[in-house]
């Protein structure tokens, strides 16, 4: 083992996250910046993320983002790429006009600063933020809270957020094998959806799951979706559609009644109920799912990534029909990130994982798992 510091950058969606990871001599992942600037407020005022505002943003926030990670990381350093031993980038999947602002970047610092490039696919990424195991000096990142256990191959990794729901067999850094995925919606955005219907503000999962404790989870009995050929995959369509009919029901009305009029016709009380149903159902799918995998595939960690990780029920729920214990990244760890990028980064390094060309790296907008 050689100790490496890499700088990660991921523009993906609406955050831009530029961090600094060292994987040190022991192998360990030690997080020594990690810069996130998002553009959600601007894009909310459109009702969701608007693909140009998302890029525009990202262009905006790049350069004060690097600044911030390498001074963070290096405070004492006049000049601080010295200490950088290689880029990682997120090439896709995610929005065409945001993955080419950090592209374009990466590739344009790796030639300038004569760096090798790593090509990371997002979604592979996100449970390697429960890989960071130390934080460094800065003190902007000494109330992390990081997992006390360590990740160890072969793990299974629950990975659902806004944009991806998937369960994924891990036996190392390069090999992986996809065991379920959504044949629709991510969860997190199921999550949103619902808050939209019940009348809840941004972010949507916090606020279903708030509203959740005030309710009754078995007040609404809403469907666990179940596929003959395929025992691990996930769907939240059915799952919303089944909530805007119980909605439009529990107000007297047929499906005809617009989604947009439900919250102002619905009780406290029936809001509440919704939401624990809601919540209680498309939690359930994945612990079940992710209780099925553990036992076949009996792997030796499960590793919890994602917005929707961030969640306290899901968590709990996990917890009593696992054997172990999930790992958790730290809550700024689960939503996007350059340091689960640059994590990834330093482990393909390390495991002799080619450089890609700077000169011709291009984006993979829908580059799956
Ligand atoms: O990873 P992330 O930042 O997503 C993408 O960029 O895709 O995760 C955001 C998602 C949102 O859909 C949000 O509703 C969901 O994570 N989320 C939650 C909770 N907190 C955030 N979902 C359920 N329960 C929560 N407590
Ligand atoms: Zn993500």
């Amino acid at each position: 083992m050689y100790e490496m510091k890499i700088l990660g950058i991921e523009t993906s969606f609406d955050e831009t996250g530029v961090a600094v990871v060292e994987i040190n001599d022991d192998g360990k992942l030690v997080l020594h910046s990690n810069a996130v600037s998002s553009s959600i407020d601007l894009n909310l005022q459109y009702g969701g993320v608007v693909p140009e505002i998302a890029a525009r943003s990202h262009i905006e926030f790049m350069t004060p983002a690097i600044k911030q990670a390498l001074s963070q990381a290096f405070p004492a350093e006049s000049d601080p790429w010295q200490q950088i031993d290689g880029i990682a980038v997120t090439q896709g999947p995610g929005l065409g006009g945001s993955l080419l602002v950090g592209l374009t970047t990466a590739r344009t610092l790796a030639i300038i600063k004569q760096k090798p490039l790593y090509a990371i696919n997002h979604v592979m990424a996100h449970p390697f933020a429960a890989s960071i195991g130390a934080v460094g000096s800065a003190p902007e990142l000494q109330d992390y809270k990081l997992p006390e256990a360590t990740v160890e191959f072969p793990f299974l990794a629950l990975i659902v957020s806004g944009g991806h729901s998937q369960l994924v067999y891990y036996s190392s850094v390069t090999e992986y094998r996809v065991v379920g995925k959504t044949r629709d919606d991510a969860g997190g955005e199921a999550f949103d959806k619902v808050a939209k219907i019940l009348g809840l503000p941004y972010p949507g999962g916090l606020n279903v799951s708030l509203k959740a404790r005030e309710g009754n989870k078995d007040n609404f009995n809403l469907p666990q979706p179940k596929f003959q050929d395929a025992p691990y995959d996930l769907s939240y369509s059915g799952l919303k559609t089944a909530v805007l009919r119980a909605a439009q029901s529990a107000i007297g009305e047929d499906y005809t009644f617009p989604s947009i009029g439900l919250s102002e016709r619905l009780s406290e009380a029936q809001k509440a109920d919704l939401a624990a149903s809601f919540e209680y159902a498309a939690l359930k799918m994945v612990v079940d799912r992710t209780k099925m995998a553990y036992e076949e595939f009996e792997p030796r960690c499960v590793v919890l990534a994602g917005g929707v990780a961030a969640s306290p029920v899901l968590r709990s729920m996990l917890e009593a029909v696992l054997p172990v214990k999930p790992i958790y990244p730290d809550m700024k760890l689960c939503t996007d990130n350059g340091a689960m990028i640059a994590a990834l980064g330093c482990l393909q390094a390390q495991a002799g994982v080619n450089p890609a060309d700077p000169y011709l790296l291009d984006i993979k907008p829908t580059w799956p798992m």
